[in-house]
C-alpha cells in the first residue's frame, strides 16, 4: 500500500486591530521602549477589543484563510484540532465555538492546551491522524487572548509586556506526495518545571471553592513567569528539538531553508540561530511587530513567511517550540 502522508496546503492568520506600542504601556506601568525593545525585541503588540474579537472568532478568520489559500470547501474539514491556553469558555473549548461558526456541526474537534509548544503538538495530532487514514483534511488552529489576563501594572509588568493576542491557521491535508510532506515531529515535556511559567488559579484543587474572595486577594489569576529559569531551559530544548529533527531525517542544519520558531523573546531566537549556526535568511523573527502570542506565534510566523516568498516548493523548513509544561516541540517539513 502506498504510504500516507500530510502536507500543509493552506495558511492564515488574524490579529486584532488594535496596535498597542510599548510607549503606549507606559499609561499602565513604569516601563519603556528602551527596556522593552532591549530585553524582548518587541516594538508592539495587538490586543483584542471586548465585542469584538473572541479567541474563536479570531481562529474563524485566521482558519477562512487558510481554507481559502488551501482552495478547499470548509466542508471537506474532517477533524479541527484547537491549541490555546486562553479559551473564550472555561469549558467546553474554543474549537467548539469556532465548529459552529464555520457551520462544521458532526465533525470530531480536539481542545488542546501545550502552551508555547501548542501549535506543533496540534500539527503532530493532525499529521498522526491523516497518517492512519482516519482523517483526509484537518484544521490546525493557534488562537490566544492574553491581553485580559495579563496584570497591567507594576507589580505585572515583567510578563506583561511580552505578551499579545491573535490567531494562525493551517490546513493539513492527506498525500503521497514524498517529496513534499511532514517529514516528522517531536515532542517533548517536563512536568517538574511546572511552575516556573503558569497561571494557579482558578484551579480545582482547592479548599472550597475555586474562586473566592481569598483567591482573588492571592492574585494567583495572574501570569507567574521565572524568566531566568525559562531562558536557560529554552535555549538548550530549542537547539536539541531542532537537532533531533534533522538528526531523524539524516540531515544538517546546513540543509535547512527557514527555521520559525516560536516567537518567544528575540534574545531567545538569536540565541538558538546562533547556536545552529544560522545566516539571518534562514530564520523567521515577527516578534516585534506582535509580541509573544504563545500558540499563535508559529502559524502567524508561517503565514507571514510564506506571503513574503520565504517559503517554496522543495524548501526543507522547521518549525520549534518550547513553553511552559515545560514543553518543546519541532516539525520538518519538506515544502
Ligand atoms: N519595564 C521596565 N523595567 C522592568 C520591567 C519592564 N517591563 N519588567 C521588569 N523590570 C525591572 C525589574 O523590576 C528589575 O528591576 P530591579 O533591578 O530594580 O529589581 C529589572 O527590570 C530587571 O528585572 P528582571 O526580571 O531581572 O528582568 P530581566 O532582565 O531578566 O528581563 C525577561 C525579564 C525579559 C522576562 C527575561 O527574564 C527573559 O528574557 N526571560 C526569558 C523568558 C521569556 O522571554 N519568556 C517569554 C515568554 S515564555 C515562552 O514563550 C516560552
Amino acid at each position: 500500500m502506498t504510504p500516507i502522508y500530510s502536507k500543509i496546503s493552506g495558511l492564515g492568520f488574524y490579529v486584532p486591530e488594535t496596535i498597542i506600542t510599548n510607549d503606549d504601556l507606559t499609561q499602565y506601568m513604569d516601563t519603556s521602549d528602551a527596556w522593552i525593545q532591549e530585553r524582548t525585541g518587541i516594538k508592539q503588540r495587538r490586543w483584542f477589543t471586548y465585542g469584538k474579537d473572541t479567541n474563536a472568532g479570531m481562529a474563524t478568520a485566521a482558519s477562512r484563510m487558510a481554507i481559502d489559500q488551501a482552495g478547499i470547501s470548509a466542508t471537506s474539514v474532517d477533524l479541527i484540532v484547537y491549541a490555546t491556553i486562553t479559551p473564550d469558555y472555561y469549558f467546553p473549548g474554543s474549537a467548539f465555538l469556532m465548529q459552529r461558526e464555520l457551520g462544521l456541526e458532526g465533525i470530531a474537534v480536539i481542545d488542546i492546551r501545550q502552551q508555547c509548544s501548542g501549535f506543533v503538538y496540534a500539527l503532530s495530532i493532525a499529521d498522526q491522524f491523516i497518517k492512519s487514514g482516519m482523517y483526509k483534511t484537518v484544521l490546525v488552529v493557534g488562537s490566544e487572548i492574553q491581553s485580559s489576563l495579563l496584570n497591567k501594572s507594576n507589580e505585572g509588568r515583567g510578563v506583561a509586556v511580552i505578551f499579545g493576542d491573535g490567531a494562525g491557521a493551517a490546513i493539513l491535508q492527506a498525500t503521497n506526495d514524498v517529496n513534499h510532506r511532514i517529514l516528522s515531529t517531536h515532542l517533548h515535556a517536563d512536568g517538574r518545571f511546572a511552575e516556573e511559567l503558569y497561571v494557579q488559579d482558578p484551579g480545582s484543587s482547592r479548599d472550597g471553592r475555586w474562586i473566592t474572595e481569598a483567591t482573588i486577594a492571592e492574585g494567583n489569576y495572574n501570569v507567574t513567569m521565572n524568566g531566568s529559569a525559562v531562558f536557560k531551559h529554552a535555549v538548550i530544548r530549542f537547539a536539541e528539538v531542532i537537532s533531533e529533527s534533522l538528526l531523524a531525517n539524516g540531515l544538517t542544519p546546513d540543509d535547512l531553508s527557514l527555521l520559525v520558531p516560536h516567537q518567544a523573546n528575540i534574545r531567545i531566537s538569536n540565541y538558538v540561530q546562533q547556536q545552529m549556526n544560522l545566516p539571518d535568511e534562514k530564520i523567521f523573527n515577527n516578534i516585534q511587530q506582535y509580541g509573544n502570542t504563545t500558540a499563535a506565534s508559529i502559524p502567524i510566523a508561517l503565514t507571514e513567511a510564506f506571503e513574503q516568498g520565504r517559503v517554496k516548493p522543495g524548501d526543507l523548513v522547521c518549525l520549534a517550540a518550547f513553553g511552559s509544561g515545560f514543553t518543546w516541540a519541532s516539525a520538518l517539513i519538506r515544502w
